[in-house]
């Protein structure tokens, strides 16, 4: 069983303000921290802590960043070899974060914008391979790889974050699609549809794509709507220190726990679990629990119930 994560690597630089910028204006921090992050790379971290053997396709640019970071996802035993290289800067985001953790991001996808589908050799693929997508590589890459991976038997898992116009056929060609509640509403208005309601639109897209929708729902926890099932998951009651890289915690640990076999539900629980105990670290990867972790603070939520 392996998690393939074809997706993106940032530096994140990121400033801690007493209250975030409008338009125009600007707001300044006493200083900053420079941090690992990108979507896809703190998928994989996440998926890498709680078990699963993970192998990343992405690419950096010829900069300090890129090499530092690809070093950082090597340090967590994830096989970087399909970390390519592009004339780009490496992706980069700058994260303010207000004393409520409340955040505002700026993204630059930079040699993300480089990542290929054809970059993933057809024998990464499979029915053993758990594939992970999201939307800061090329949409247009993500639904071909979404594709290839479907006809391989491999299982899909597509987070639509962050929400951006993408090729229908992507969405019905990913086993799972994540998405938290505005992302929801995003892609009910991209496609058309009149819902706007987490739980409503999570029917409506489960219905249109024929597949499993899971809205998060920050601390009211997560639903899963699928063809067959309906499931509700809390959330651990934690003091949030910010909420960066939350969503990638959920990612990473609900693709780890299928790929190992766990059922929905209970890769649900242990998904929530590392989202909430994600916010209570700053930055996107030091909140990122450990295997032993998630097995330690697992039975402090109630099991995921049917809807
Ligand atoms: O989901 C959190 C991530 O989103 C950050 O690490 C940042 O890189 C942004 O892309």
């Amino acid at each position: 069983m392996t998690v393939l994560v074809f997706g993106s690597i940032n530096a994140d630089f990121i400033l801690a303000v007493d209250r975030l910028p409008g338009p125009g204006e600007t707001v300044v921090a006493p200083t900053y921290r420079f941090l690992p992050g990108g979507k896809g790379a703190n998928q994989a971290v996440a998926a890498a802590r709680a078990g699963a053997k993970v192998k990343f396709f992405g690419r950096i640019g010829e900069d300090a960043f890129g090499k530092v970071l690809r070093e950082g996802l090597a340090a967590e035993g994830i096989d970087v070899g399909g970390v390519g290289s592009s004339r780009e800067p490496t992706g980069a985001a700058f994260i303010a974060i207000d004393p409520a953790g409340e955040n505002q991001i700026l993204g630059a996808l930079g040699a993300n914008y480089a990542v290929r589908a054809a970059d993933v050799p057809e024998a990464a693929l499979g029915p053993g391979t758990t594939v992970v997508l999201e939307m800061e590589v090329p949409p247009g890459e993500n639904a071909i790889m979404a594709a290839r991976a479907r006809k391989a038997g491999s299982r899909v898992l597509f987070n639509f974050a962050p929400a951006m116009p993408a090729p229908p056929s992507l969405f019905a060609d990913v086993g799972f699609l994540v998405l938290n509640e505005h992302e929801a509403e995003a892609l009910a208005k991209q496609m058309q549809m009149p819902e706007r309601d987490p739980e409503p639109a999570a029917w409506a897209l489960s219905r249109r794509f024929g597949n499993t929708v899971v809205v998060t729902l920050g601390a009211d926890g997560a639903i899963a709507i699928s063809p067959e099932a309906a499931w509700r998951i809390g959330a651990l009651d934690v003091t949030v220190l910010d909420t960066v890289g939350a969503g990638d915690a959920f990612l990473g640990v609900f693709a780890a726990s299928l790929d190992e076999g766990r059922d929905l539900p209970s890769s649900l629980r242990r998904a929530s679990v590392a989202g909430a105990i994600a916010c209570t670290m700053s930055g996107a990867r030091d909140g990122l629990p450990i295997r032993a972790l998630l097995d330690a603070r697992e039975n402090e939520l109630a099991a995921a119930r049917p809807l």
